[in-house]
């Protein structure tokens, strides 16, 4: 087991990319703390989770939110000695045209796919110091790499969590905390639902595998960065995109 009784922190836990992740990590062994926005769907959550044998709480936290992330780690650190990885998972789409983006649209996805991950960051990362260890890691999109039509609020987001990326693993290597993103393709979750067949099928296309991707394969590589496999990977962006041509 690759995790074998590290502790995980996994924001918006409950779906998609992040739920996927959370079995992949119960199943190499992690204990894990899911922090998403609905109280239900976390006890729900959190029970189908039950029989894998190892840790799994859940709270309620919304990650844009300084006070709710900061209980959210006093949560953690009250159940757990340490915290030795953290997936920045959680995130939004609020998408239109340049022209018609409203500013309500723009500060959603900035607060929640970009402030969200400082916080987040933050507040775990002066604990990792302290432990002096840990590895975060970060939700990017190829749309930061390429760019994305309707997309102006969640692209400057994610290529802005690839320069914080960057930045905090000169910033955290000294106290052997690696810090790496996951820049997934088009992944079938809740995300892409209101995208019409047809584009979807456009998106297929594009892979050079002629797939759409699975929330599994991002998972994957969130296991492998989060290993000791990946000891000497940091600041990178790691595409998992099969093979996207823009
Ligand atoms: N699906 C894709 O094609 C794709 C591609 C590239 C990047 N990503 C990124 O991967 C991540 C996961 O995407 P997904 O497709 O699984 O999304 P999803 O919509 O299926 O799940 C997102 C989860 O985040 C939670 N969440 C949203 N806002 C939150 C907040 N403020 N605080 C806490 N939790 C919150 C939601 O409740 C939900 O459980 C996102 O950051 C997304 O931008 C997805």
């Amino acid at each position: 087991m690759k995790l074998y009784n590290k502790t995980a922190i996994i924001t918006g836990g409950c779906r998609g990319i992040g739920y996927a992740t959370v079995k992949k990590f119960l199943n190499e062994g992690a204990n894990i703390v899911i922090i998403d926005l609905n109280k239900e769907e976390i006890n729900d959550t959190v029970s189908y989770l039950k029989d894998y044998g190892k840790k799994v709480e859940g709270i309620v936290a919304d990650v844009s939110n300084k006070s709710s992330v900061d209980y959210a780690i006093n949560f953690t650190l009250e159940r757990f000695d340490s915290i030795d990885i953290l997936i920045n998972n959680a995130g939004v789409v609020e998408d239109a045209q340049l022209l018609k983006m409203n500013e309500s649209q723009w500060d959603k996805v900035i607060d929640v796919n970009l402030k969200g991950v400082f916080l987040m960051t933050q507040a775990v990362a002066q604990r990792m110091k302290e432990q002096k260890s840990g590895v975060i890691l970060n939700a990017s999109s190829v749309v930061s790499l390429y760019g994305n039509f309707g997309q102006s609020n969640y692209v400057a987001a994610k290529s802005g969590i690839n320069g914080m990326t960057k930045t905090w693993a000169r910033e955290l290597g000294r106290y052997n905390i690696r810090v790496n993103s996951v820049a997934p393709g088009f992944i079938l979750t809740d995300m892409l639902k209101k995208i019409p067949d047809k584009v979807l099928g456009m998106m297929k296309e594009k892979s050079l595998l002629n797939e759409i991707g699975k929330p599994e394969d991002i998972a994957n590589a969130y296991a492998f960065l989060a290993s000791e496999e990946a000891r000497f990977v940091t600041g990178t962006i790691l595409s998992v995109d099969g093979g996207l041509v823009p």
